[in-house]
């Protein structure tokens, strides 16, 4: 879960992480009362910056820097419903305006690929980090961090010494990096960037602009992590199977699919996208993965969810009997069917296989549904559920 700037202030500043103070708002009005509060410590001046979770705000002209309370309350109005690469701003934050005297740069992220943390760490920063990355990669240090060990004063030290800063400002900059790691620590975050980190004309180190991606795999450790959720954006079928524990994502097409295991639904978006093509371009409507104990009840759940997309013409429900036995799922769609009751008209192409199939097939068989057509392979079924869903369009 990415995080928006403001959200990402202010667990900088609960870590002890310096920032300028901010305050969000959604109306210019708000803005205005925003920057006559926040303004009187900065000499009025304050930067109005879109709330959008993507870079280049600046560069977009998602970030003003206002001299007054009108001039915030103007900016606000330019910014607000302003369009930054397909993200439309409803929210600015109002923050204090800082003297820069310097701009770096600092990261921390998961680097999986050598199954360790990096820090990134550059005199350079400001708006342009991805070019500098490319055309000048000596400025930006890469400093691998031991997630036995974190950073520590050592490893801060070590951070600040390969990006090159002057041995006076050396201190300050490591200390700031040692609290942005109890931040990417603490949070179970897996992305922690700063960019601009400054150094004002005062002396002091601030973080201007932050960037926070957090691992939801460890939300149970953080029940706060849930109210930074954005769920203004989110589909409201994926809001409904979230509720019922479903790994549910919304697709564009016509074709809905229930699988169990990740790997199996991939396979199936792929093997239904492959047989649509023959029939018109049809491709999957969803993916959603029932898990490896599919019960009748988490089958009934999901039919429920994908039949409640009305670009869903056809189902391919594709389990494969592991730990679940295909005579619960078949139990499950039964009973789903019995459920969802006669005003449900669209096809059901089952293709069970694995653990007791032959009970499953012989439950499905024997109910004897109008809507429901089983299919022995996975690409049979694929086919099948791609030509039904055709036929219903036309
Ligand atoms: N509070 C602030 N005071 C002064 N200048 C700021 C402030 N916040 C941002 N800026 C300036 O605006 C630039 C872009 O802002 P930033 O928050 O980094 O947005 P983005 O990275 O999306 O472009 C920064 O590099 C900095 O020069
Ligand atoms: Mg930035």
């Amino acid at each position: 879960m990415d995080l928006f700037e403001y959200q990402a202030r202010d667990m900088f500043e609960a870590h002890g992480v310096p920032v300028l103070a901010g305050a969000i708002a959604t109306t210019p009005e708000e803005a205005r009362a925003a920057a006559e509060r926040i303004g009187a410590a900065s000499g009025g001046v304050t930067v109005v910056k879109a709330q959008v979770k993507t870079g280049g705000r600046g560069k977009a002209g998602g970030v003003k820097v206002a001299r007054s309370a009108d001039e915030a309350q103007a900016a606000a109005e330019q910014i607000l419903g302003m369009d930054i690469k397909g993200h439309t701003v409803g929210t600015v934050m109002v923050a204090a305006g800082a003297r820069i005297a310097e701009e770096y740069y600092f990261s921390i992220l998961l680097d999986r690929a050598n199954r360790s943390y990096l820090a990134m760490c550059s005199k350079e920063g400001g708006m342009e980090i991805e070019q500098l990355a490319v055309e000048r990669p000596e400025a930006l240090a890469k400093v691998p961090v031991d997630p036995n060990v974190g950073i520590d004063d050592a490893k801060a030290r070590e951070i600040v010494e390969a990006a090159g800063f002057d041995a006076a400002d050396q201190d300050a900059i490591a200390e700031v990096v040692k609290t942005l790691w109890t931040v990417y620590r603490d949070e179970d975050a897996t992305l922690v960037e700063v960019n601009p980190l400054v150094k004002t004309e005062d002396g002091s180190i601030v973080a201007l602009d932050g960037k926070v991606s957090l691992d939801e795999n460890a939300g149970f450790r953080h029940p706060g992590h849930e109210a930074l959720e954005d769920t203004s954006h989110t589909d409201p079928l994926e809001a409904a199977a979230k509720e019922k524990d479903l790994n549910y994502v919304k697709l564009d097409g016509s074709v809905g699919i229930i699988g169990n295991g990740a790997g199996l639904v991939m396979s199936t978006l792929d093997v239904v996208a492959y047989a649509g093509e023959e029939f018109g371009g049809q491709k999957p409507a969803n993916f959603l993965d029932i898990g490896g104990g599919a019960s009748a009840e988490v089958m009934a759940n999901g039919l429920h969810i994908i039949l409640s997309d009305p670009q869903v013409k056809s189902v391919f429900v594709n389990v494969f009997g592991g730990i679940t036995s295909c005579d619960a799922v078949a139990n499950g769609i039964v009973g789903a069917l019995d459920a969802l009751g006669d005003e449900e008209d669209r096809p059901l192409v089952v293709r069970l296989d694995g653990n007791n199939v032959e009970e499953g097939r012989r439950i499905l068989s024997e109910r004897n549904h109008p809507r429901v057509i089983i299919e022995e392979t996975m690409d049979g079924a694929a086919r099948k559920a791609a030509e039904l869903a055709a036929a219903a369009k036309n």
